[in-house]
């Protein structure tokens, strides 16, 4: 049995006053929680607040990017062992943020990946196509090529100690997400796709959806059988949003 996982993204969002309100709320909020895991993903100088505040909680945290070197001369880069320090499980790599705003190619996102694992992170490994990829029908060959990029770099066995997020982009930030049979659909064959390569690995994947999720949609998306949780954006800020996403993760 999969645990469903809730995470927030935060993307570019928050400041210390904002953030200690939300970090509060939320462990509050999801404190009577069971068979769920919930996560925040902030950005990199709130790390130690999230620490401090969610340290012996039942939130986990982590970042939204990291470098694919281990240190050295690499200007404003964050390495895997700097996020380690700070006490974060997971690191979300391969955001289509990353991949359309700041050119993060297949190979460099399966470098991050590996990197990620090396130290011991949990990587959250982003996948999805464009509104354009969609109504051209490739959808499978898009998330298809971006799976395969990780397995072979890291091998399938990698992703036992992996999660996959479905995001796709014409749903991020657009208030528009996916039908709960188009999400399950996509899911389905990417749990497809790894059962093909190894189905031990495959049943035990955590895939989360992401895209406009939000409290009045979480339930209907997270009943599909293979949608293990969700990826959140937006409603991840607002504390009773992302605690009733929360709330309908539970088993
Ligand atoms: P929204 O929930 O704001 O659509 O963002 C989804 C996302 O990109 C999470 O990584």
């Amino acid at each position: 049995m999969r645990t469903k996982l809730v995470a927030g993204n935060w993307k570019m969002n928050g400041g210390l006053a904002q953030n200690k309100a939300l970090l509060e709320g939320v462990m509050a909020g999801v404190a009577g929680f069971n068979g769920m895991q919930a996560a925040v993903c902030v950005p990199f100088p709130y790390l130690a607040q999230a620490q401090q505040a969610l340290a012996g909680s039942k939130v986990a945290w982590g970042a939204q990017n990291l470098s694919q070197h281990d240190k050295g001369a690499y200007t404003g880069e964050v390495a895997a062992s700097m996020l380690l320090d700070f006490g974060c499980r997971y690191v979300i790599v391969g955001h289509s943020e990353r991949r359309s705003l700041y050119g993060e190619s297949d190979e460099l996102v399966a470098a991050k990946y590996e990197a990620a694992q090396k130290a011991g992170l949990t990587p959250i490994l982003c996948v999805g196509e464009t509104l354009e990829e969609r109504e051209g029908n490739i959808t499978e060959q898009v998330v298809g090529r971006q799976l395969d990029a990780v397995i072979a770099r890291s091998g399938v066995a990698s992703l036992a100690k992996a999660v996959v997020a479905y995001e796709p982009v014409w749903a991020i930030g657009t208030g528009k997400t996916a039908t709960p049979e188009q999400a399950q659909a996509v899911h389905a064959f990417i749990r497809g796709k790894i059962a093909s390569l190894d189905k031990g690995v495959a049943d035990g994947l955590v895939i989360q959806y992401g895209g406009s999720m939000k409290a009045s949609n979480a339930a209907e998306l997270l009943s599909q059988p293979d949608i293990d949780g969700g990826l959140i954006g937006g409603a991840s800020l607002v504390v009773e949003d992302f605690v009733a996403i929360c709330q309908a993760a539970q088993r």
